[in-house]
């Protein structure tokens, strides 16, 4: 295994889009970042400068962080963010895992232009499947014409959400359908008759997304770094932080196709979302440009094709890095998720009694808004026994039990006013934890992608309505259900996952719809040391940031 070395200045550069230049805080000048790519088992080691005037973090969504927790990146779960001037080197092996995975900034809305591929190559140097022809990483992502902190900070004074993005984008380019991007619209060049795979990434903050490519079928063959059963469809959904690769055949007639994507919207009583499309461009033998095939993307609201994509997928049983799933349970939760309003002020007044009468928006799991700590870290509290940094009192079932689902119910109302708190989880070393999120239509319902660091989990059920216990359990796929580390609990329905408490840390799990994030739609599983040192994280680099 091989030491992989990268330097990344994040820095602030000007970037010329949809009319207006911007300074946009970037990592090596580039949008999206570089893609590093490594082989199974390696060490990849990434010295971060912070060169820009905000506070950086780097986390590496997907990536086990077996035993190397402090190279996790989520700002005060695992470190102090990185200061302007400052640095800090991520150090950490990849392990047990191989396919497409992404990094992103972990801090405020920075990872709005701070963000980048993470491939993982097989050791064996072969796939499930047939080598392809070549392989490219799609990114989508999310661009605003204003600066990014700023519209954070408006936002949570206002007690909102943060505004719409101007346009979504393929691999940082917003694509001809938006006013002066002709030029710069992303051009994949592909010969007939071949194999290609392409590591499509959702790194948009607040859209689920609906990708397609005009006339061609995809073959999704892994999902999270985690291989799938073959899966042929002309769609494929993906919610922030959800990777797809999928094979594509080049056997259509050659000419130009627009690969697109726009947002899948699911919330029902949500100001009218952004319903724009990004465009790239297929072009076979190096044809000139021709006007594009466009393919017809779904609804908005489709959400019957976003749940058949979600719900056909399954896991690869006989590949590589696959386990099974645990039958016997250590730790049963049921867990709410979804928005609410809390009565205080912006969110730094908003600990403990309210204290200000005005609403926000709020986002909870089980009644409990999460507050981030301000110094230090959770994780170096727990491991140096730091108190009244957290209250390990998470709960494992909603405070009321209720009809959750249906919007005329009044209790519904007894998830509302919610406070906010630093309440995580703590579990035995190797626990079996199955966690069932319940979303709630307290303020309407709406597909929360739930995301949990450290881990990827098997997604043993979904469905509609309330989960209930006894029906629901019998349908569980216990043999070979899909392996994501970001399941899209369906909207007014639920998602049951299960995994095992292998790696000891703080793992964030939250909401990867960013404004969720900052309102609080999150917890922190904190996994106890093993009995062996080869199950104890070690003591953190001596560079880890401080606050
Ligand atoms: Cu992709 Cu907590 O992050």
């Amino acid at each position: 295994a091989a030491v992989v070395e990268h330097t990344f200045n994040v820095e602030n550069v000007m970037v010329r889009k949809l009319c207006y230049k911007r300074v946009i805080t970037a990592v090596n000048g580039a949008l999206p970042g570089p893609t590093i790519q490594v082989t199974e088992g390696d060490t990849l080691v990434v010295h971060v400068f912070n060169k820009s005037p905000y506070n950086v973090t780097i986390h590496w969504h997907g990536v086990f962080q077996l035993l190397s927790g402090w190279a996790d990146g989520p700002s005060y779960i695992t470190q102090c963010p990185i200061r302007p001037g400052h640095s800090y080197t991520y150090k950490f092996t990849i392990t047990n895992q191989e396919g497409t995975l992404w990094w992103h900034a972990h801090v405020s809305l920075l990872r709005a232009t701070v963000y980048g591929a993470l491939v993982i190559l097989p050791k064996s140097g072969h796939y499930p499947f047939p080598m392809p022809h070549k392989q490219f990483p799609i990114i989508l992502g999310e661009w605003w014409n204003g600066n990014v902190i700023d519209i954070q900070n408006q936002a949570q004074q206002l007690g909102t959400a943060p505004n719409n993005s101007n346009a979504f984008t393929i691999n940082g380019r917003p694509g001809d359908l938006y006013p002066c991007s002709k030029k710069h619209t992303y051009k994949l060049k592909v010969v007939h008759g071949k194999t290609y795979m392409l590591r499509i990434i959702n790194a948009a903050l607040n859209s689920q997304l609906f990708f397609k490519i005009a006339k061609h079928k995809f073959t999704v063959v892994a999902v999270d770094a985690s291989y799938t059963d073959p899966y042929v469809t002309d769609v494929v959904l993906l919610a922030p932080g959800q990777t797809a690769d999928v094979l594509l055949i080049t056997d259509q007639i050659p000419r130009a196709y627009y690969m697109a994507a726009r947002p899948y919207v699911s919330a029902q009583n949500a100001p009218p979302s952004d319903n724009t499309t990004t465009t790239g461009i297929l072009i076979y033998d190096k044809l000139p440009y021709t006007s594009p095939v466009m393919p017809r993307l779904p609804a908005l609201n489709d959400t019957p094709t976003a749940y058949k994509f979600s719900t056909s997928l399954t896991s690869l049983a006989w590949s590589p890095n696959w386990k099974p799933v645990p039958t016997k349970l250590d730790e049963e939760m049921l867990v709410t998720i979804g928005l609410s309003v809390s009565p205080c002020g912006p969110t730094n007044a908003c600990t403990g009694v309210p204290n200000n009468p005005a609403l926000r928006l709020s986002a909870t799991m089980n009644n409990a808004s999460f507050l981030l700590p301000k110094s230090p870290s959770i994780l170096q509290a727990h491991f140096f026994n730091v108190k009244g940094i957290y209250t390990p009192d998470f709960p494992d079932q909603p405070p009321l039990k209720f009809n959750y689902t249906n919007p005329a119910n009044v209790n519904s109302r007894a998830l509302s006013f919610a406070l906010q708190n630093t309440r995580v989880k703590q579990v035995k070393y190797n626990a079996t934890v199955e966690i069932v999120f319940q979303d709630t239509t307290v303020l309407g319902a709406e597909n929360h992608p739930m995301h949990l660091h450290g881990y990827d989990f098997h997604v043993v059920g979904q469905g509609f309505g309330n989960f209930d216990p006894v029906e629901d359990r019998k349908k569980f796929n216990l043999f070979n259900p899909v392996i994501r580390n970001t399941v899209g609990v369906p909207a007014g329905g639920w998602a049951a996952i299960r995994f095992q408490a292998n790696n000891p840390g703080a793992w964030i799990l939250h909401c990867h719809l960013d404004a969720h994030l900052t309102f609080g739609l999150a917890t922190v599983i904190i996994v106890e040391n093993g009995p062996t040192p080869s199950s104890m994280l070690p003591p953190p680099p001596p560079d880890l940031p401080q606050c």
